[in-house]
């Protein structure tokens, strides 16, 4: 059994988008330039924000960082995401979510260029990925398809099971899974909350891909012998004994479905870690101009 190790193969990535970086200077041009809009002062955000400011600051792109009150019409906001769609210099942008209630996220979303849109969040880019067109593929998904890759973990013919049809993972995920590509190329299926006898489903999976959001959610007896799992949950539970008060695990039940798998992704240190460098991975190709020529 191997464990995949996310947070080596994130520092290899920023490793070689550095190296991008310095080919970039090298040749005079200019370097990455990635925005972030933050709006409010929501905890988690606040963390993932400064995380993709310094993730930027390691591999030598610039980054800007947009803080707006809470209290912002939607308006105002879009006005900001208008200003860095006609800014030359910032290549992509994301807008943090979740926004206050009284904005609406998908109009913020949509309103960003598919140009600059590095979070792969607009149905442009939903639907040039749908077609197997070169476009911005969500953060997450795109730093699974890293994952397997780089631990040339065949996928051709698989059956890939996938937990969870979350806009941002689950359904780009059985998108990208079923595409005719390397990795790709799997019969994909998709269960969800309305899904039956859920079990006996997983246990057909060569390849499991939990996106659920519910803490030990999977465990062995829903794995087959030898499957590959890719656990994406970030769930919070009680830990008295540490210093916080809980401790971070994923939806799979890690300890018991280990003896059972032939890789498997840990948590913390597994999809999280991929997920950021997956984000710098699409500032580049933004830079470069590589989606959209
Ligand atoms: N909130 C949680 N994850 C994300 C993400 O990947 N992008 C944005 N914009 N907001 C998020």
């Amino acid at each position: 059994m191997t464990i995949i190790d996310g947070k080596q193969t994130a520092q290899q990535i920023r490793q070689e988008l550095t190296e991008q970086v310095n080919q970039l200077k090298a040749e005079g041009k200019k370097v990455p330039h990635l925005a972030a809009v933050l709006v409010g002062n929501d905890t988690a955000s606040e963390t993932y924000v400064r995380n993709k400011v310094k993730d930027c600051e390691q591999v030598g792109f610039n980054s800007t960082l947009v803080r707006l009150d809470e209290s912002i019409s939607e308006e105002e906001l879009l006005q900001e995401v208008h200003k860095l769609n006609d800014n030359p210099d910032v290549d992509g942008f994301i807008v943090q979510l979740p926004l206050p209630n009284h904005i609406n996220d998908e109009k913020i979303t949509f309103a960003i260029k598919a140009e600059k849109d590095v979070d792969g969040f607009h149905p442009i880019n939903v639907g040039r990925m749908a077609k197997g067109l070169p476009s911005y593929v969500a953060a997450t998904p795109l730093g699974i398809m890293q994952l397997l890759e780089r631990y040339q973990i065949e996928t051709e013919s698989k059956h890939c099971v996938v937990i969870g049809r979350s806009d941002i993972v689950g359904t780009p995920m059985s998108l990208l899974m079923s595409r005719k590509s390397n990795p790709g190329n799997s019969t994909v299926t998709i269960c969800h909350s309305r899904t039956k006898n859920m079990a006996e489903i997983t246990r057909e999976a060569d390849i499991l891909i939990a996106a659920i959001g519910k803490a030990h959610f999977v465990t062995a007896d829903m794995v087959k012998e030898g499957a590959v799992v890719i656990d994406v949950g970030i769930n919070r539970v009680n830990a008295p004994e540490r210093p916080r008060g809980y401790k971070l695990v994923g939806d799979v039940h890690f300890e018991e479905v280990t003896e059972k798998c032939s890789y498997i992704t840990p948590v913390p240190g597994g999809v999280g870690p991929m997920t950021r460098a997956a984000l710098l991975y699409n500032a580049m190709l933004a830079a470069k101009k590589e989606i959209y020529r």
